[in-house]
């Protein structure tokens, strides 16, 4: 059973798979998802979509615990600091830097420290690069958002070794570890953080690709890999 967090751009291809939507009760609220035999997704942003900084990422993340989900891909896009990282093609991140500067966790009443060390999943990542080219091996930096980086904001995070950046994995990947859940990044890039960046742009260059990363996802799904 494979798990997708993602933009609502891949529902209709997974109603086709076999998904029905049912709704999940999490100690967070009632959750829509689409169940199909061997995959479930959440759509990250919800319908209506809220921005990055307002997503329901407890409630995201538990849904998949709750249907004892142990593997979940996450579709993020992403913004490229370096030039051998190009708009139009796709990322597997292997670390992970976090510049959201709020605490994510499930765990408010106790101390509970889970490692991080290995912020992502290795399993699904070799899963995933047999199944297409894909870059293999990046660090994605998240922020808060939702505006884009300045120029100084760019130059900190590549001084800090990030190769991309965007605005929804840290979340994810913290609350994800803290339920033993397997969680990794397919990462669309969708532009050059530079001046020429607008939110519309980025929208275009996600529907260009997402064509490919359905047929990723089915792959993956139909695959006894996981
Ligand atoms: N910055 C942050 N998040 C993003 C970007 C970016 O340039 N592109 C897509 N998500």
């Amino acid at each position: 059973m494979i798990g997708i967090i993602g933009g609502s751009g891949f529902y209709a291809g997974l109603e086709e798979l076999g998904g029905v939507e049912k709704i999940v009760r999490t100690r967070f609220g009632d959750m829509p998802v689409l169940v199909g035999e061997d995959f479930v997704f959440v759509s990250r942003h919800g319908n209506p979509p809220v921005p990055p900084h307002m997503v329901k990422y407890h409630a995201n993340m538990d849904v998949f615990k709750i249907l004892n989900v142990e593997h979940v891909v996450a579709i993020s896009s992403v913004g490229s600091l370096v030039d051998d990282i190009k708009p139009g093609s796709l990322v597997l991140p292997d670390d992970l830097l976090d510049f959201t500067g709020r605490v994510w966790t499930y765990y408010n009443d106790k101390p509970v420290h889970v490692n991080l060390y290995e912020p992502f999943c290795p399993q699904l990542r070799v899963a995933l690069g047999k199944l297409s080219t894909l870059r293999a091996g990046a660090t994605y930096a998240t922020t808060k958002g939702p505006q884009f980086e300045t120029r100084a904001e760019a130059n900190m995070l590549r001084a800090f070794g990030a190769d991309i950046v965007g605005m929804t994995v840290a979340p994810e990947a913290r609350l994800a570890r803290e339920l033993g859940i397997c969680y990794q990044p397919l990462c669309p890039v969708v532009n050059y953080v530079d001046s020429k960046t607008t939110h519309e742009n980025t929208v275009t260059m996600v529907k260009k690709l997402e064509s490919q990363i359905a047929d990723i996802l089915e792959r993956l799904i139909n695959n006894d890999a996981i």
